[in-house]
């Protein structure tokens, strides 16, 4: 089984982008405690990361077909970018977005993310581990 990991914009300066809100891990630190738990769960982990929306894009139609699913965190797109959200609706595979920081506890337009609308659940403000979680949720539920 293998699932997708995919960070939005910014998501690459992790670590150096104000800790308080979004942890103290780097990009490549987080990915490696998803690779962890997915070893111990004994699937396979794919990270893509990009600060543009096309490739984002281009990378999900390509590659969530062959994956058990999907977890995304996609920054600020989650807040506006309707061709991210026509992307993942019409994905076949579940799921799941995550963020690192609450965004119901922050500035009004963070708190509604239009990707998550077509999402099988988010996970907020419980920073890497978010990512884990939902890892552990994707692969309990996967068929
Ligand atoms: C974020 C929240 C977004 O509002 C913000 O634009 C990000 C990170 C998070 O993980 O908390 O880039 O998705």
């Amino acid at each position: 089984m293998t699932f997708l990991v995919v960070n939005g914009p910014n998501l690459n300066l992790l670590g150096q982008r104000d800790p308080r809100l979004y942890g103290t891990l780097t990009l490549s630190e987080l990915e490696a405690r998803v690779q962890d738990r997915a070893r111990d769960l004994g699937v396979e982990v794919e990270f893509f990361q990009s600060n543009s929306e096309g490739a984002l894009i281009d990378h999900l139609q390509r590659e969530a077909p062959r994956s058990q699913g999907v977890i995304i965190n996609p920054g600020a797109y989650s807040h506006y970018s309707l061709a991210l959200r026509d992307t993942l609706e019409n994905l076949k595979v579940p799921v799941v977005e995550v963020h690192l920081s609450n965004i119901h506890a922050r500035e009004p337009f963070r708190r509604h993310s239009v990707t998550a609308e077509v999402a099988k659940g988010t996970i907020a403000g419980l920073g890497w581990y978010g990512y884990v979680a939902a890892l552990e949720y994707l692969v309990a539920n996967a068929t």
